[in-house]
């Protein structure tokens, strides 16, 4: 038998911060040699939001990049550009003649964003999670790998797929898969360094609330150096009352490769002062060979394009037989 497919993709906006780098990434490189993945720059996703275009194309290139040098294996990973896959639009098309619109407007996202853009928000907003069913549909993905937030957007793409082959396939052969979830227990949710409650976000309009993968080693220590904590001496896990104390165990958990008891008993009598320098220390460490490599990567130009001029290959392939699929079965007029 041959390996589950993974598919799964981040959206090019912004900087790539910890927050990512530990719910999605990070746990992609970690389980690649076990699937066959298809992960993609979510490009198409980054205008649901008004957007700046002179920043788009690089924005993609560098989280590509960052692919690469988080330590994605070619061998075992496709990575591509979303928009270079004319399928993703088409069947977004089709697919959303058959979503009834409330299912749309049931979306807790879609409910909390266009509150916050007000009069901005868009048609492409509320679609979203149908562009995402069809990034998911396309590769027949077994397993995508989502957090928190996306769960329900993984439900819809369940539901739809469902409702497609109902109406649309011959009961002993679905034309789309219905996806699993995939959920790593060791995937931490890391929060924002200003207000331990919320979690570490792009979108977070100051720079100082998170940590960047490509922040300098002097960015990482003012920040730590600036970042919330807690008058108690003495760090623990889990406690209610300190959610920053927590975050800030959790990430050194996370980069010393430690056990969550090993850390524990490590810090138990330390205060701030003591364990800051600490954090700053590993943090660096740890993401030094990333920039490094992301260094390397970014001096070859040409190299990338390589890489993603064969992932668009290799993701077409798969997606246009799917929206072949879809088409033949809704009843198009095919041409020959
Ligand atoms: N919507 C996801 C996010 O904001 C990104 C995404 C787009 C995605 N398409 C996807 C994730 C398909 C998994 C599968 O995080």
């Amino acid at each position: 038998m041959g390996k589950q497919r993974v598919l799964s993709g981040v959206q090019p906006t912004g900087n790539l911060h910890l927050g990512n780098y530990f719910g999605a990434i990070g746990n992609w490189v970690k389980g690649q040699s076990e699937y066959e993945n298809y992960l993609f720059v979510a490009d198409l996703h980054a205008i649901t939001a008004p957007h700046d275009p002179t920043k788009l194309a690089s924005d993609t290139y560098t989280l590509a990049a960052l692919y690469l040098a988080c330590g994605l294996d070619l061998q075992h990973s496709t990575i591509f550009v979303q928009s270079h896959v004319s399928a993703h639009s088409e069947l977004t098309w089709l697919l959303n003649c058959i979503t009834p619109l409330n299912w749309l407007e049931d979306m807790i996202q879609f409910k909390e964003k266009a509150v916050k853009q007000g009069e901005n928000v868009s048609v492409g907003l509320l679609d979203y999670p149908v562009l995402m069913t069809s990034d998911i549909l396309l590769y027949q993905a077994d397993k995508v790998p989502v957090g928190e937030d996306q769960k329900q957007h993984l439900e819809l793409t369940r539901d739809i797929a469902a409702r497609f082959n109902h109406l649309f396939a011959k009961p002993d052969q679905p034309v789309l898969k219905l996806p699993d979830p995939l959920i790593r227990k060791e995937g931490a949710r890391v929060m924002s360094l200003a207000d331990g409650t919320r979690k570490m976000s792009k979108s977070d309009p100051s720079d100082l609330s998170r940590i960047n993968l490509l922040d300098s080693p002097e960015q990482i220590q003012y920040k730590i150096k600036r970042c919330k904590t807690d008058p108690i001496r003495g760090l623990t896990f889990d406690d209610p009352e300190r959610p920053e104390c927590n975050n800030l165990l959790t990430l050194y958990m996370l980069f010393a490769g430690k056990s969550k008891e090993e850390v524990a008993a490590e810090c138990q009598d330390m205060g701030w002062g003591q364990f800051k320098p600490l954090l700053m220390e590993t943090t660096i460490a740890a993401l030094q060979p990333i920039q490094e490599k992301y260094q390397a990567i970014t001096e070859d130009k040409g190299y990338l394009d390589s890489v993603l001029r064969d992932g668009r290959e290799k993701a077409q392939a798969i997606a246009n037989q799917t929206l072949a699929d879809v088409k033949a079965a809704l009843g198009y007029y095919l041409p020959v």
